[in-house]
């Protein structure tokens, strides 16, 4: 069986690295990868290919930064090539960026059926370019395959499963979160990042989605924010993205040195950070759970998250990028959150086992 895999950003990257891993140990499967370009500085891309042993990308497209259409209009231009040339019997795509709506519908309009990984989450808020590329992405997949029961419930009040694609109906498998699999696998790998020293009690924080970098108001709220909590005597550790880096220049205020920036790192530095932190701020959807797969309170900057569960359950507390809530939630975090992480959310860390067994099966 010819698998194509279309990836493209960051969190893509680290997922498949633990799916590829498991495609490797099925003799029957040969996984073509085709990588957009949508993420190509070194420390968004190469540095996960090399810490993760992902296979070299067999294409890269090479389709960097642009407007959401033309990135994506040109995504399925070169993918569709690509899918002329190899044949694939199906297309792998993963999450909710640009890359995977190109994935997934460059494949299913010259009928090549499309495995989804992390269908069903939504956050309902079609502003975010996220949602709207989860939704489309979903609709036309024959395989979803849901990493919580939420993902599953979702689907099932839009009315999946929808009438058969290309005469196979659409299957949808409770799987468990990759992410989780790949946390457990690359524990043991953590790194220390090269160039900072790591104070014994620090906040990891991430910062990159649109609906902040892009809002000038929200954008300076999280800055303001950051540095009160620094300044206060918390020490944040934050790996800047190339996007909130320019997007900063844009605002009036800036980080002061109380807040340590630094460069993306590789996920093993990540992990590292995450198991040395003690909490976690972020508007990420992977680092947010992540926080919980490394037993860490997670204050996210967003009004609301696709990952419900976990804010249900106390380990996530949403305060959008309104400074004085991440104040307080920050400076009263130690009675706020629940610590009872036994809680199985997410499966316990072979979704890409049950994933690879099924697309091979099928
Ligand atoms: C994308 C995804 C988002 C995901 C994030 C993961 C979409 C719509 N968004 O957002 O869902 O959470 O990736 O990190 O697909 N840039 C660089 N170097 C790079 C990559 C990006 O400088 O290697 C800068 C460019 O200025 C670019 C900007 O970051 O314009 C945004 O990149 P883009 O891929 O469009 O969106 P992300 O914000 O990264
Ligand atoms: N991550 C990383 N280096 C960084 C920041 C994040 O390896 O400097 C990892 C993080 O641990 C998680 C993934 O990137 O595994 C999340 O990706 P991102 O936040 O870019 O996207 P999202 O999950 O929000 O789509």
């Amino acid at each position: 069986m010819k698998l194509l895999t279309v990836i493209g950003a960051r969190p893509q990257f680290i997922k498949a690295g633990t799916v590829s891993r498991e495609i490797k140990k099925h003799r029957t499967i040969k996984e073509i990868i085709v990588h957009t370009g949508q993420h190509y500085d070194s420390n968004m891309s190469d540095v996960f290919f090399e810490q993760m042993k992902i296979p070299t990308p067999d294409y890269n497209l090479g389709v960097s930064s642009a407007s959401h259409g033309a990135m994506t209009g040109r995504m399925m231009l070169e993918i569709e090539e690509v899918l002329h040339k190899e044949k694939p019997d199906k297309v792998l795509v993963y999450g909710d960026t640009n890359s995977t709506l190109a994935g997934a519908l460059a494949a299913v309009k010259i009928h090549i059926p499309v495995a989804h990984i992390e269908a069903g989450l939504r956050s309902f808020n079609m502003d975010m370019p996220e949602e709207i590329n989860r939704i489309l992405t979903d609709r036309v997949s024959t395989w979803l395959f849901c990493p919580t029961d939420v993902a599953i419930s979702n689907l099932s009040k839009e009315g999946f499963p929808h009438t058969s694609i290309h005469g196979v109906k659409q299957s949808i498998m409770k799987s468990g979160d990759v992410m989780q699999d790949g946390a457990i696998f690359y524990s043991n790998f953590a790194k220390k990042p090269e160039g900072i020293s790591v104070p014994p009690d620090f906040i990891l924080a991430t910062v990159h989605r649109a609906e902040n970098t892009d809002n000038p108001l929200n954008l300076s709220n999280i800055v303001d924010a950051m540095n009160i909590i620094a300044q206060s005597g918390k020490k944040i550790i934050l790996p800047l993205h190339p996007r909130t880096k320019k997007m900063l220049k844009s605002i009036e205020t800036d980080f002061t040195d109380d807040v340590i920036i630094i460069d993306p790192v590789g996920y093993l530095e990540m992990v590292y950070l995450l198991k040395h932190c003690s909490m976690v701020m972020t508007d990420s959807g992977g680092l947010q759970k992540e926080a919980f797969f490394f037993r860490k309170p997670c204050i996210t900057l967003r009004e609301e998250t696709e990952w419900v569960e976990l804010v249900e359950n106390g380990f996530n507390i949403l305060t959008g990028a309104n400074k004085e809530l991440i104040v307080d939630r920050c400076s009263r975090a130690d009675s706020l959150f629940s610590s009872n992480y036994s809680i199985d959310l997410y499966g316990n860390g072979i979704a890409s086992e049950k994933i690879v067994k099924q697309l091979a099966a099928e």
